[in-house]
């Protein structure tokens, strides 16, 4: 019989790829939307799986409508990936941060305990909890946490709420540490995309700049799709575990400037670079690296897409979709 995976935020980068995944090996997928009338399943449509992802209105703020939706998809796995994942915007929007990432993982985890509780739950935490804690400039499993943005404060609730299942049920419940991962299907609002698609204007001449905040921070950016595939190996040991997703390599904003002009063959972007404070946070992390030697050896997990050729797929991409049909 095939597998049932249950997926929250399907609809997003990580619910696509995942999706498109366990489609490929088998399992039946249930995707959880607020509304299915109206859901926007644009990245689904990218894959070409829309029409074999089974949609379930569900809602993370609603305890009766994760229990209606866990009763009625009996999931063999459960993958937690729906949130308010902007971190600039948790300073606006803490307390639905909060209630969504928060309180809503805790609702699911209830959900699953009581009425699945042989399901295997992966949640979706973040390099972000880190803050700028390092360990050699580094992050791993044994880093301590110490996040600054309501954002990574919720997601900290929700990881140590899977750790204290797992440790107080002997439920199969892991959280993956992943740290940023991108791909041409990323929003808009986060900085990779953003630059992409800013490159793609300015190469077609559809816009002169892409206003920015700091350049300065440092992520360890991978691909999405590489991701995906470490979440499902983590759901497949014989023993539920947390692991650090991550590259290894870290590069600032302008490194990704750099590499996204170049696909444009340009080498001084600086002026079509407007620096706006508005894209400023009140804290930012400054350096993040994860040290993914753990999900090497137990998972036999690594990446596969370079840095560079991550930029590549999203200019290419981004290049493709504005460009216009003839
Ligand atoms: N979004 C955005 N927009 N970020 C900017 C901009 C801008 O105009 N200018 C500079 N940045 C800087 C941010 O200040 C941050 O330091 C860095 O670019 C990356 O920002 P995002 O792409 O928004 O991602 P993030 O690192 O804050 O968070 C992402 O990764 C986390 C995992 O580490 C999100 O996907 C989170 O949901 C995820 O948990």
């Amino acid at each position: 019989m095939a597998k049932s995976a249950l997926i929250t935020g399907v609809a997003g980068q990580d619910g696509a790829y995942l999706s498109a995944l366990l489609l490929e090996k088998g399992y039946d997928v249930h995707g959880m939307v607020h509304d299915k009338k109206h859901a926007d399943l644009w990245r689904l449509e990218e894959l070409q799986i829309a029409d074999r992802v089974q949609l379930v209105d569900g809602d993370l703020t609603d305890q009766k409508s994760l229990e209606r939706v866990v009763k009625a998809t009996e999931p063999d796995e459960v993958y937690n990936f729906a949130a308010r994942s902007f971190v600039a915007a948790s300073w606006q929007d803490s307390v639905l941060t909060s209630e969504v990432n928060a309180l809503g993982a805790l609702r699911l985890l209830n959900a699953v305990k009581d009425h699945a509780p042989k399901a295997r739950y992966y949640q979706a935490s973040t390099s972000e909890m880190y803050g700028n804690s390092h360990s050699d400039n580094m992050q791993d499993e044994t880093t301590p946490l110490h996040p600054r943005s309501p954002y990574a404060i919720s997601k900290l609730f929700a990881h140590w709420m899977t750790v204290n299942y797992r440790e107080s049920y002997g439920l199969f419940f892991c959280s993956g540490i992943l740290f940023n991962h991108e791909s041409p299907l990323r929003g808009i609002e986060f900085v990779t995309r953003k630059i992409t698609d800013g490159v793609a204007r300015i190469k077609l001449g559809l816009a002169d700049h892409i206003a920015l905040g700091s350049l300065d921070a440092e992520r360890d950016w991978g691909f999405a799709g590489d991701y995906v595939k470490a979440m499902w190996l983590m759901l497949q040991q014989d023993e539920a575990q947390d692991f650090v997703i991550s590259t290894g390599t870290t590069h600032t904003v302008r490194d990704f400037l750099d590499a996204a002009f170049q696909e444009i063959g340009i080498d001084n972007w600086k002026p079509y670079i407007q620096q706006d404070e508005r894209y400023r946070r009140p804290l930012d992390v400054e350096r993040l690296c994860g040290k993914s030697d753990k999900a090497q050896k137990i998972l036999g997990w690594k990446p596969e897409v370079s840095f560079e050729a991550l930029v590549r797929m999203m200019v290419e991409w981004d290049l493709r979709r504005l460009t216009p049909k003839a």
